[in-house]
């Protein structure tokens, strides 16, 4: 779709959060020339130290503000070829507790990004959303999830990311737009908030605490490395085709999320007694599997780390990075305990 060369300037929404801000550190290292605008409203999951190697570089703008501001975002869009909308709520289990955000943010303010596209006739809008639109696959069976899979979102979470897609898609049929979307299953790597289940797991280990798992541990997920992700988006600005979704995975087996935390237990050497069953999420979904094939085809993508590679090294990157994860913890206690502690 955008296959010129030619310098370009990037919005990037939600830049200051775990894949947002891997992203725009990529984009920078392969394509200096770019200019990015990082818009980032700064909720508990943005932060900035993520990207101080950059903060100073002169293609590269921080700018503070909500994506639901439509005044803001239509200063920023009027000049900008590209949007790479990463801007979300994220977590599901907090969309279990508090809806709201995550309409307003992943709903309303999605809408406010496309049109204010559409406006100003911006050249390419990508949407990264999630393979949990498509709901959940049943344990045990080898179905996978794909480009041509019906939607069934089960969470508000999901539920918000879907709305967005099929607005994404609305504009594109009503007004013209000329947009991408990935649909990309469980990232994990560095710079990733303690609350999701891989930096979860190592933070308690290295605290020494026990690690929560929800119910008996069996759900299925794929597991796909940051930087993979990052290079699949890269794949995708440069020559994905107009209006077209791509499914984006890590893996090509199951690995029940038991398996993960005991697979981090082994590596960081300890005992499986640290594993605690919690009770399970409301509404958990059981299995996530992605066929990753379409893109492969017709991109030539595929993921480049494997499980055993991503999660040694995210393990190193977090016991080397004490100081970015540990104020973390402490500053969102009030989450934790209502998320954990209550519930076992
Ligand atoms: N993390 C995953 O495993 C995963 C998997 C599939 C898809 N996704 C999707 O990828 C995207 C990024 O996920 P992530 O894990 O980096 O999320 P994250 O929660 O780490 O980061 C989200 C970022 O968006 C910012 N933000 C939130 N609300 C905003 C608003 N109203 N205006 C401006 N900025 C706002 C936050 O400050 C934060 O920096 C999301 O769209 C998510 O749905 C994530």
């Amino acid at each position: 779709m955008s296959t010129s060369n030619t310098k370009k300037t990037l919005l990037v929404t939600g830049g200051a959060g775990f894949i947002g801000s891997n992203f725009i550190l990529y984009w920078m290292k392969h394509h200096p020339e770019d200019k990015i605008i990082n818009l980032d409203a700064l909720t508990y999951a943005g932060n900035l130290e993520n990207l101080r190697s950059i903060q100073d570089s002169k293609n590269y703008i921080f700018v503070e503000g909500n994506i639901v501001d439509r005044d803001l975002v239509e200063r920023i869009v009027a000049d900008v070829d590209m949007i790479v909308h990463f801007a979300a709520e994220s977590h599901v289990d907090r969309s279990i507790l508090e809806p709201d955000a995550f309409v307003q943010t992943n709903i309303v303010g999605t809408q406010v990004l496309l049109d204010l596209a559409v406006k100003h006739k911006v050249k390419h809008f990508h949407h990264i959303s999630t393979d949990e639109v498509f709901g959940s696959l049943e344990l045990g069976k080898d179905t996978q999830f794909s480009e041509t899979t019906p939607y069934d979102p089960r969470s508000p979470y999901s539920a918000s990311k879907a709305s967005s897609d099929h607005l994404v898609r609305a504009y594109g049929e009503t007004y013209g737009l000329q947009y991408t979307i990935t649909n990309c299953s469980n990232n994990y790597g560095e710079y990733q908030f303690p609350e999701k289940l891989i930096p979860l797991a190592i933070t308690n280990i290295l605290d020494n605490k026990a690690v929560p798992v929800y119910g008996d541990g069996l759900q299925v997920r794929d597991w796909l490395y940051v930087q993979d992700h990052c290079s699949a988006i890269e794949k995708v600005l440069e020559s994905g085709s107009s209006q077209k979704t791509y499914v984006v995975g890590g893996l090509t087996e199951d690995i029940p999320n038991i398996e993960v935390v005991k697979t981090i237990l082994k590596i960081m050497g300890k005992s499986e007694h640290m594993l605690e069953h919690i009770t399970d999420r409301a509404g958990h979904d059981v299995r996530y599997s992605v066929d990753w094939s379409h893109i492969k085809k017709d991109l030539g993508w595929e993921p480049s780390v494997s499980f055993e590679v991503g999660i040694e090294q995210t393990i190193t990157w977090y016991l080397a990075n004490e100081s970015w994860w540990r104020p973390l913890l402490s500053d969102n206690q009030d989450y934790f305990k209502k998320n954990y502690q209550d519930r076992t």
